[in-house]
């Protein structure tokens, strides 16, 4: 049905997992949607990815482990969360009964420990969809299975036989060719491919002599990233036929409507939501009128009908 007065349906399909509308909260800038929700009104969102689970509590990397950078947000936390069972006891429940799609991310340092995640979900009630983080810069052995072809499809064809979710495979632009990798989690049967996690980075506080972060090294995100990440947007949707949800410095229905004409079925919102916590909000009553400004009376009308192409690469 029609979600607003113009008419224009936003509901979007990333293979078996059905959004009513395409704005989703990106993994690890939204918490588990309890903090924002006297900020945005939640029900309203397309999806919730909330911060990556691992099977065991993790501490994450030692502070600083955040600092601003020009147009951009460096990050090291290093996948602090409190483990699987903890989420499905605590966190799940809400999650489950605000409305939009549960996407649950995920991350393990070997396949077996995607399994294992994969299989305890199952168990649960409220998820809709599980997102493979085969991307995190920041923590050890976390970004392999994001930039090795063969181990990404390993870890999405382990996931996709032990349960029965939809499944999104987020890959990391840390990568020579995105899209080499985005072909291996397509052909291991992802639902969907998530573009993109944060781009390693690093800050040095030169009067000290030292890295700035306590982990050295970090992931770069906000509005620096926006043009990478449509730039794999662009290239991976001409490579694979499955459908796509850009990330990265995504702030404006501007951004939003870049990353769809890309290729991009669906969005996600990061850091943006720090520094505008309503920024969700924004592009969702901002998309109507922007869709039916190119005439169309739906989404899937605009999703990857960039023209113009003529100089390709
Ligand atoms: C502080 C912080 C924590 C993040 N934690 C996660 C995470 O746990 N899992 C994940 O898949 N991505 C995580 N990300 C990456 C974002 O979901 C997103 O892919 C990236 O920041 C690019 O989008 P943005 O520029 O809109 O923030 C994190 C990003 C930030 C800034």
């Amino acid at each position: 049905m029609p979600d607003n007065q113009t008419g224009v349906r936003l509901e979007t399909q990333l293979g078996r997992l059905r959004l009513t509308n395409p704005i989703v909260a990106a993994s690890g800038t939204f918490g588990y949607a309890r903090e924002m929700a006297g900020l945005v009104d939640l029900a309203r969102l397309g999806g919730i990815v909330p911060k990556t689970i691992t099977l065991l509590p993790r501490e994450g990397n030692p502070p600083p482990r955040t600092v601003e950078t020009a147009a951009g947000l460096l990050n090291s936390i290093g996948l602090d969360n409190d483990g699987v069972e903890t989420f499905v006891a605590r966190q799940l429940p809400y999650l489950a009964s605000l409305g939009p799609a549960v996407i649950v991310s995920i991350a393990g340092k070997n396949a077996d420990e995607f399994v294992r995640l994969a299989e305890r979900l199952q168990q649960a009630e409220g998820i809709d969809s599980l997102e493979l983080n085969v991307s995190c810069p920041n923590v050890s052995g976390g970004t392999d299975f994001g930039a090795d072809a063969a181990l990404c499809e390993r870890v999405v064809a382990s996931v996709r036989r032990a349960c029965s979710y939809p499944i999104l495979a987020k890959l990391t632009p840390n990568v020579t060719s995105v899209v080499d990798i985005a072909r291996a989690a397509e052909a291991a049967g992802a639902d969907a491919i998530t573009l993109i996690n944060t781009c390693l980075g690093m800050a040095v506080d030169w009067r000290r002599r030292r890295p700035v972060l306590g982990n050295v090294l970090g992931g770069l995100s906000g509005p620096a990233i926006k043009p990478i990440a449509l730039r794999i947007v662009y290239q991976a949707a001409r490579a694979v036929n499955v459908p796509l949800v850009g990330v990265g410095g995504i702030a404006s229905i501007d951004d939003a409507m870049e990353f769809f004409l890309a290729g991009a079925a669906a969005v996600q919102v990061g850091t943006a939501s720090f520094y505008d916590p309503t920024a969700t909000m924004r592009i969702l009553d901002a998309l109507p009128d922007a869709l039916a400004k190119l005439g169309a009376g739906s989404l899937a009308e605009v999703v990857g009908t960039l023209e113009g192409l003529g100089i390709r690469d």
